[in-house]
């Protein structure tokens, strides 16, 4: 999983949240002496021992191999973390604010922190997602506390959970947003061992970038979403519509799955933030709010939407399945179960839920009823259910041969609602299941 840089530097990554966990070992990989740094001292302690506090495949392996090698050391100390480092990178969170504005507060003042141990020529790279023209704030933040020469250097990220190593360790594009010359060529350098294409542009382009591609990647979802709703009362199938406009080569037939919206630690804030953002400068009338406002409400309409196929919630039980907001995680920061399984509950419903790995983390975030239960087993949450809500396309529950069950319950056939459209509707069908798909298809026609 290693290789060795072209020549290694000492690279700082503060913050050890998802991305700064995994930007640190993949950068130590490389054969650079890496310093992650947090705030919290429980959560070093654990890192230092090569435990991740979240579920991210093939993280922990890397971790605890980088640490072996004695490249990558976790420390709360911003004097040790910085002093001898060639490059800071600031990857701390930016949690959105009330207002949908991206809350700068971890990001400033892990600048005013770092500031006084920088050594000379040191490069500062944001990483965390910020608003284009922010370097106007966090320069003066920086050198009030130094007196060092610095540069400072837009990196944004563009991993995704469930897959954060393997797109780390090979990014469609690196990009650097840098006004130096000196400081580009040292980001360039540490950036070789990934044999991608380096995008070199300004600050604020690289920000500017970060945000359009996931609200670019979010309205593609949203406008598969209205698709398929426009499908589901006309008789089309989304699915086959996705093959026609696939074929042409300016859309392609990737990232297309229609579903109850997007969710996750970054999609729906980003496009809030872009939106806030559009308004703050006077754009009131853009396409970000609109994007923010089909996918709040998506999930909600559609859970009322599936309820005239087996009239109404109440009373029944109801398998939900897949609880993180995507497989191969175990966040559950704006996962469809958040929403909808209150939202059951609300209605009357008894539900069991079950994920292949979040399960844990569910019991934590999910409001305490008794009627909710999360239980240990894929079967042990279909026991019994009338309706089976598939949430997530896990592997497990993907797969799972649901046509060898009872079909009937109460002698009523029972409804499988897969909102991500992975099971064949038509083995279903005459297994006697009611199957509901988005966007048409289901064995409504
Ligand atoms: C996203 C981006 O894909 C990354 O490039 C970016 O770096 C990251 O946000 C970030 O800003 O940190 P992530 O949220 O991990 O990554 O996950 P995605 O796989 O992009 O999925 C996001 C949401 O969109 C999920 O709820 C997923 O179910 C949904 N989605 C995705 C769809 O509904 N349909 C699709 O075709 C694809």
């Amino acid at each position: 999983m290693s290789s060795q840089a072209s020549s290694s530097h000492q690279i700082t990554v503060i913050g050890t949240g998802f991305v700064g966990v995994v930007t640190a070992a993949v950068f130590a990989s490389f054969g650079n002496q890496v310093y992650g740094l947090d705030v919290d001292q429980e959560k070093i302690e654990s890192l230092k021992q090569g435990k991740v506090p979240f579920h991210e495949p093939r993280l922990s392996e890397l971790l605890q191999e980088q640490l072996l090698k004695g490249r990558l050391h976790f420390t709360t100390d911003y004097q040790k973390a910085v002093s001898g480092s060639d490059v800071v990178m600031v990857a701390v969170g930016t949690p959105s604010a009330p207002d949908g504005t991206a809350d700068l507060t971890y990001v400033k003042a892990a600048c005013e922190s770092l500031a006084p141990y920088l050594k000379n020529e040191a490069v500062v790279c944001i990483k965390s997602t910020v608003p284009p023209g922010v370097f106007a704030e966090l320069k003066p933040l920086i050198s009030n506390h130094t007196s060092s020469n610095f540069e400072l250097a837009s990196l944004p990220e563009f991993l995704r959970e469930g897959s954060a190593v393997d797109d780390t360790l090979h990014p469609d594009r690196v990009v650097i947003g840098c006004e130096s010359k000196q400081a580009t060529a040292v980001l360039q350098e540490i950036h070789k061992p990934f044999k991608a294409p380096i995008v070199v542009v300004k600050p604020a382009s690289a920000q500017m970038g970060k945000y359009s591609a996931n609200a670019y990647l979010a309205q593609r979802i949203t406008f598969i979403n209205q698709i398929a709703d426009l499908c589901e009362v006309n008789g089309a199938d989304v699915d086959e519509v996705i093959k026609i406009i696939g074929h042409d080569k300016r859309i392609g037939s990737h990232y297309w799955y229609p579903g109850l919206g997007y969710g996750g630690s970054c999609f729906p804030k980003d496009v809030r933030e872009l939106a806030a953002y559009s308004r703050k400068v006077g754009q009131d009338n853009n396409l970000f709010n609109k994007i923010h406002e089909l996918n709040q409400n998506r999930i909600y309409e559609k859970l009322h939407d599936f309820e005239n196929y087996f009239g109404g919630w109440e009373g029944k039980t109801v398998a939900v399945l897949g609880l993180s907001f995507k497989p191969h995680t175990d966040d559950l920061r704006e996962a469809p179960s958040t929403k909808i399984i209150p939202q059951l509950l609300h209605e009357g419903a008894i539900v069991r839920g079950y994920d292949p790995m979040a399960n844990q983390v569910a019991k934590k975030v999910l409001p305490a009823d008794k009627n909710l239960s999360i239980v240990s087993s894929l079967p042990a949450a279909l026991a019994g259910s009338e309706v089976v809500l598939l949430l997530i396309e896990w592997p497990e529950l993907v797969n799972y041969d649901y046509t060898s069950l009872d079909s009937q319950i109460n002698g009523k056939p029972r409804t499988i609602i897969d909102v991500r459209n992975q099971l064949s509707g038509s083995e279903l069908t005459t297994a006697g299941w009611q199957y509901i798909k988005i966007g048409g298809g289901g064995n409504e026609q």
